[in-house]
């Protein structure tokens, strides 16, 4: 059974729970949310559910849901890869960087490998600078330390999932 098919109305409802169903933890729940679908996003019906048990706007929960960069309403890759595009890393080799992922995934930014495993996108400044260019793989930013240890990062992490 995969993760996503255990995303039923019971287990959000365990979700909403967890948080006493209190509206203030709406961004903390659409996260746990998405982390459980497997695929990084939170689908429609989901997004209805917690606007219904929670009480607030189904606008609302899609206010939240594409003000922040970290959530998706579109099934994406178990890993989602950001590169940064903002001024230093696009001075410092960010497009190169770009390129280099999209050559190793074989997927242009915006898409999904095959395998579902990896989602390619740009990113603003994550704050890491000093590292230039920077990439995000979910929550952990990157300094580009050279081709090897790219390549390394993400065996490492399709063989986990493969494993
Ligand atoms: Fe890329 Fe700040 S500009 S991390």
């Amino acid at each position: 059974m995969n993760r996503e098919s255990e995303l039923n109305e019971c287990r959000i409802r365990a979700v909403l729970k967890e948080y006493g169903n209190d509206p203030q933890q709406l961004t903390a729940i659409l996260l746990d949310i998405q982390e459980l679908s497997g695929r990084n996003y939170v689908a429609e019906p989901w997004a209805r559910q917690v606007a219904a048990e929670l009480d607030v706007s189904l606008t609302r929960v899609y206010e939240t849901l594409t003000f922040y960069g970290m959530f998706s309403t579109v099934p994406r890759g178990k890993h989602v890869i950001e590169v940064c595009r903002s001024t230093p890393c696009r001075f410092s080799g960010g497009p190169d960087l770009m390129a280099v992922f999209s050559e190793e995934l074989g997927i242009s930014p915006g898409q999904t490998t095959a395998d579902g495993l990896f989602t390619l996108e740009e990113t603003n400044c994550v704050g890491a600078c000093d590292g230039a260019p920077v990439y995000k793989i979910g929550d952990v930013s990157k300094a580009f330390s050279g081709l090897g240890d790219l390549r390394e990062v993400l065996e490492s992490l399709g063989e986990k999932d493969r494993g």
